[in-house]
């Protein structure tokens, strides 16, 4: 599936720029293939609009803002929040501005830190992380940067509880635990919700910011994925403590995602410093992004493209909900290559359809 090629993403919310960066003057940003400026306007609030100029194609985002306008760096003409033309410094005596001068604006929003942006009419609002706005909770804000790599490989990877052992050998991966003690899915409005237990490694930097001395433990795992590209990986410690991940694959192309996380915790920095809680989420995405930035960004949404084994259940449901929402929207899948087959219904998304017992045997 090629996310540019799918105009219902563009109906999602998605986080795009740090809010404290607009402070540094207009900043560019490609969603879903649109390029974008963003602004603080003259209320201080941000502000999004098409990053090209509609006299000469100039990118607004090379100008500057004055009085909360955007103002092209080409022939000086300025815009507002709405996408209005205001101001042309040339336009002769008596003449107005016609309204057709004015660049397409989208819906701005601002939570987690973050501008969220909706290119168009949302089927639903930016996730809502409850934890983030209760007082017993720290937000720790951790990683913004570009991943070469689809969404959807991101969201699979973090309910794919079969990997760790084999990608996270440097944190928390344990060779005794290839699979989940525990695995149950379960289908929501707009995602899925999976619950899970596994067992790991608890090296030196996690016993300290764990408050844990035992050299292996165990998580255990409410993941919810949230349509189409937010994760939130809430894991519980056997000592009470809930680290709770919030990870957004904002899609800037087919083949690029802006990777966007965030951390909620109920300790302090007096606990834990949030520089240590980086440092141990930093060495594990690092251990993803080698892997997930070797995979296919063209993901396949019928499972006879690809092979697949018991754990890979969540993902299976990932991708037959987001086939489920293209199809109520009359798209088709658009992919690279001409795909055959069709999608298969839930009854048949079996255990022994894609592993055989031997192989693994999961509690459900
Ligand atoms: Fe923007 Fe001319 S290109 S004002
Ligand atoms: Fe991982």
């Amino acid at each position: 599936m090629l996310v540019t090629q799918q105009p219902v993403f563009r109906r999602f919310w998605y986080p795009v720029i740090p809010l404290q960066k607009l402070s540094e003057g207009p900043q560019p940003f490609e969603l879903l293939g649109e390029p974008l400026v963003l602004w603080l306007d003259g209320e201080g609030k941000a502000a999004a609009v098409r990053d090209r100029c509609c006299h000469r194609t100039a990118k607004l985002s090379l100008g500057k803002v004055d009085n909360g306008r955007i103002c092209c760096p080409y022939h000086g003409w300025e815009f507002s929040a709405k996408g209005e033309c205001v101001k042309v410094p040339q336009l002769q005596p008596d003449c107005t501005i016609p309204a057709n001068y004015r660049v397409n604006a989208y819906r701005c929003k601002e939570r987690y830190g973050y501008v969220w942006v909706c290119l168009e009419d949302p089927l639903i609002d930016i996730p809502e992380i409850e934890e983030a706005d209760d007082l017993d909770y720290r937000l720790i804000q951790e990683f913004y940067e570009p991943w070469q790599c689809a969404g959807l490989r991101v969201m699979e990877n973090e309910l794919d509880l079969a990997h760790p052992t084999l990608v996270h050998t440097e944190t928390f991966g344990s060779e005794d635990h290839l699979i989940p003690d525990e695995l149950e899915i379960s289908e929501t409005d707009w995602g899925i919700r999976v619950f899970g237990k596994l067992g790991v490694v608890n090296p030196e930097l996690q016993q300290k910011n764990l408050k844990m001395s035992e050299g292996v433990t165990f998580r255990t795992l409410s993941m919810d994925w949230l349509m189409p590209f937010t994760i939130k990986l809430k894991i519980t410690y056997p000592n009470g403590l809930e680290h709770i991940v919030v990870n957004t694959m904002t899609p800037v192309s087919d083949r690029t995602s802006q990777m966007v996380q965030f951390c909620v915790r109920n300790d302090t920095e007096a606990d834990t410093p949030a520089a240590d809680v980086i440092a141990f989420d930093r060495a594990v995405t690092l251990e993803d992004k080698r892997i997930l930035e070797s995979t296919d960004y063209d993901v396949p949404l019928m499972p006879s493209q690809e092979e697949h084994m018991f754990t890979d259940r969540p993902g299976i449901m990932i991708r037959k909900k987001v086939a489920a929402l293209l199809k109520q929207h009359h798209e088709v899948e658009q992919s690279r290559t001409l795909r055959k087959g069709s999608f298969n219904t839930p009854s048949e998304l079996s255990i022994s359809q894609y592993t055989s017992a031997s192989v693994v045997k999961v509690a459900t």
